[in-house]
């Protein structure tokens, strides 16, 4: 059988990766500037991650969500405190896009309404109904059609206050900090209308942390940036450090009906070990300090280079727009200097890396970078 060729794909192959570093199978050494898509967070095999997940796969790896599964609960618990959320309740899924799906799903439930607003530029993922929030039509199948979505540019206040007040939206979801939209960071005080405004119309604010969360932006979620607390938030990504693993938080005021929500696979033994692990590691190793200090380094040093348009983001979620298109520059940042790097749209490069980067690590990375956009 062949592979649906749904990715392109570098003629590249990791077979090995440990803390920033990634190995091929020739043994070359690369840096990681992108994490996997923003998913690595404690780093490439931990030693206490592959310890607490072995030791788990050897107890049991797998039940189902028809018994007790404590795991699941110390790991609510540990979230609640690292995150500033005790008081929320936990549903664990499977990927980003599943988290989003039960969000809207959930918010719907709560007030019988059918619309969102989703702003332009989001990705929520692929699945039915985040895909039909996601502003990208290419990526909608015709069996989508009936959704309702409005679309409205992001911190453009007048859009949002006149479609909310139609009392006629179930949900509004934003990211933390658009990603593929091009690391676009909401305004705090739009987020603090935004939330202001849900709470008198009765519509359900959805933060997709997805990306930007679980201590990718300096804070344990970018909406923390503005005080904000909203209705559910999305997580997945650096959750399992790699497991696929994510989640629903939900505020107080909702409540569970059996029958509505439900996955065979969600919280599963491993999963939770994956992510108890990272939420120890992460507090250990105080990586969510080292995020905000390395990203704040990096944006300050990056910004003194040429032919640098814009540097944006916050903590290791950054944005670098270059006044020129990136491809070639990219391509030769991966096969002659060694480095992975994440891009959205022509001129714009995401880096993310794992989050105990250490100064030395950032250090070789601007060497690199420099060297090549110097010598263009
Ligand atoms: C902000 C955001 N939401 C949702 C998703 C979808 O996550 P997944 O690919 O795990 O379904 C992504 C993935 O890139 C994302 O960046």
């Amino acid at each position: 059988m062949k592979l649906f060729d749904v990715y392109p794909r570098w003629n590249i192959e990791p077979v090995r990766a440990q803390g920033c570093k990634v190995y091929d199978k020739n043994g070359t050494e690369y840096l990681d500037f992108y994490g996997g898509h923003a998913v690595i967070s404690v780093g490439h095999s931990h030693p206490g991650y592959v310890k607490k997940i072995t030791e788990q796969l050897n107890k049991i790896g797998f039940y189902s969500n028809s018994v007790q599964v404590s795991l699941q609960e110390e790991y609510a618990e540990k979230l609640g405190r690292a995150s500033g959320y005790p008081d929320y309740s936990l549903f664990m899924v499977n990927t980003g896009a599943e988290a989003n799906e039960n969000a809207l799903k959930l918010a719907s439930f709560h007030n019988q309404r059918t619309k969102t607003l989703a702003f332009n530029r989001s990705f929520h993922g692929r699945t039915a109904i985040a895909v039909s929030v996601t502003d990208n039509p290419k990526y909608r199948p015709p069996i989508n059609k009936g959704l309702e979505v409005v679309f409205v540019p992001l911190n453009d206040w007048d859009a949002v206050e006149k479609t909310l007040k139609n009392r006629d939206i179930s949900s509004v979801i934003i990211e933390g900090i658009q990603g593929i939209g091009g690391i676009i960071v909401p305004e705090p005080e739009f987020l603090r209308k935004l939330s202001r405004l849900c709470r008198e119309t009765e519509t359900v604010l959805i933060l997709d942390e997805i990306q930007s969360g679980y201590g990718r932006s300096g804070k344990f979620f970018a909406h923390q940036y503005a005080g904000i607390r909203p209705d559910i938030i999305t997580i997945a990504k650096g959750m399992g450090n790699g497991f696929p693993v994510s989640g629903v938080l939900i505020a107080p005021q909702f409540t569970a009906v059996h029958g509505q929500l439900g996955t065979t696979f969600g919280g599963n033994h491993l999963a939770c070990a994956a992510a108890i692990a990272v939420l120890d590691i992460m507090e250990e190793e105080k990586l969510i300090e080292n995020a905000a200090q390395i990203g704040d380094y990096l944006k300050h040093e990056l910004a003194k280079l040429p032919l640098i348009k814009d540097v944006r983001g916050s903590g290791l979620m950054i944005g670098l727009e270059m006044e020129e298109p990136i491809q070639a520059i990219r391509n030769r940042l991966l096969f002659e200097e060694k480095v992975f790097t994440g891009a959205t749209g022509t001129h714009i490069f995401r880096l993310l890396p794992p989050l105990c980067i250490d100064r030395e690590i950032a250090d070789e990375f601007i060497k690199r970078f420099k060297k090549l956009i110097i010598c263009k």
